[in-house]
């Protein structure tokens, strides 16, 4: 897609795209500062209307909203029962339990040789994290992992069955990505918070089911559940791609790669670098709550408008050599979790702590890392997947 957004960037920032089908049609944003400036004025740009380029009905908004798709105070509410789990200092915490599972990761699939990144590295470690964040029995991570797998609604041939099983079947209509799987999913966090309510446990579900929302309305089970969703879902796939695109990039860039390994303190520049360079997810949506002007365009009130992260991150007007991956770039001002807007990732700085430990512990393991076959890609608009990365490694 980099060619279209930079076309886009260059001749219509803001370009108003009428398909897929009639009158669903919408704004795609593509400069940087005019994502920015949407996903800062949730009043103007409300997520309340659904937030991926997919037509949702009223009925089903209901049904899927978390605070991913809420504004005003209720989101504040809800994003403060766990904002002080996620911040840099409580994320901190994970960081010997990080070391030691990456280790671990990097150990089983080193003395392989050959291998696919995907599988053996990226894929489950962000659920592994999650699964201690939920304090959970190791044994159930591997049940966690596949709901992951089978909720992620990308429209990508191999998820063909699920999608198909799930969007012809009425039975499934009231669920959140109309996914068998997230029936399981609630059944899960239904009986954790059970064992949970009233007890002083520390962990995520201890949190959301033992506190009052600042607004003081309690969460609703559908609050719950797709809280306990958004959980599982959110952290998982992103941080995943974010992990097997900065392998790939640093494959492609040997000489950065040295760079790196010779001087670990690159490291927290380089993530950021990682960070704008993987943009693992390609947009999130908004829609307008009253007429208005964008770039010299009239949007009026009702049209979706779609910040395109991706597009953002390759931005001339602030990355100078945009498509150039330099892990010693500095004040990376990227805008892969948003910026500036209530929104903003949630588990950021968590992310930002994973990949960093992910690449410390790696690669002084390693004297040489090549690819070792083709890359294949998840086919989906809104995350930008590899879903499978062969490499060969040299030992150090
Ligand atoms: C929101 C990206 C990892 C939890 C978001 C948003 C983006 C994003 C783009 C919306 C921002 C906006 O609209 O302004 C990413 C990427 C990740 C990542 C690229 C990995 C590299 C995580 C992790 C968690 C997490 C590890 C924690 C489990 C959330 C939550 C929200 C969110 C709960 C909703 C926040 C809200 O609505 O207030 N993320 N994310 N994310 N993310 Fe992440």
């Amino acid at each position: 897609p980099w060619r279209m957004f930079h076309t886009l960037r260059a001749d219509d920032p803001v370009h108003w795209q009428p398909e897929p089908e009639p009158n669903s049609g919408f704004w795609a944003l593509t400069r940087h500062a005019d994502i920015v400036a949407v996903d800062r004025d949730p009043e103007t740009f409300t997520s309340s209307r659904f937030t991926n380029l997919e037509e949702v009905d009223d009925s089903q908004i209901a049904i899927r909203r978390s605070m991913l798709e809420t504004d005003g105070m209720r989101h504040v509410a809800l994003r403060r029962l766990l904002q002080k789990q996620f911040t840099p200092r409580a994320i901190a915490d994970y960081g010997t339990f990080l070391r030691g599972l990456t280790a671990r990761t990097l150990d089983n699939a080193l003395h392989k040789g050959t291998f696919d990144f995907v599988h053996e590295v990226s894929a489950d470690f962000p659920i592994n994290v999650l699964a201690r964040m939920l304090d959970v029995p190791d044994s159930d991570t591997e049940k966690l992992i596949d709901w992951g797998n089978r909720i992620i609604g990308n429209t990508d041939p191999d998820y063909a069955d699920v999608l198909l099983e799930s969007a012809e079947s009425e039975q499934y209509r009231d669920l959140p990505f109309r996914s068998p799987a997230s029936l399981e999913v609630f059944a899960y966090g239904r009986e954790l918070a059970e064992k949970r309510r009233g007890g002083d446990g520390t962990d995520l579900v201890s949190r959301l089911v033992n506190q009052t929302p600042s607004d003081g309305v309690p969460l609703s089970q559908r609050d719950f559940d797709n809280y306990f969703l958004l959980l599982v879902v959110a952290g998982n796939e992103t941080t995943r791609h974010a992990i097997s695109h900065t392998m790939l990039a640093l494959m492609q860039h040997p000489e950065q790669m040295a760079r790196l390994r010779d001087d670990l303190a690159l490291m927290p520049d380089a993530v950021e670098e990682f960070l704008r360079w993987a943009s693992p997810v390609y947009h999130f949506r908004r829609t307008a709550t009253r007429d208005t002007e964008l770039g010299g365009k009239r949007i009026r009130e009702g049209d979706k408008v779609v910040l395109w992260f991706a597009s953002g991150n390759r931005d001339e007007a602030v990355f100078e050599d945009p498509y150039r991956f330099d892990v010693t770039r500095k004040q990376v001002d990227h805008v892969t979790f948003g910026k500036g807007g209530p929104h903003f990732c949630l588990g950021n700085a968590l992310a930002r702590l994973e990949m960093r430990i992910m690449f410390e512990e790696l690669l002084p393991r390693i004297a040489d890392i090549k690819l070792a076959g083709p890359v294949s890609r998840v086919r989906s608009n809104f995350v930008n997947g590899i879903k499978e990365l062969p490499v060969t490694v040299t030992l150090a």
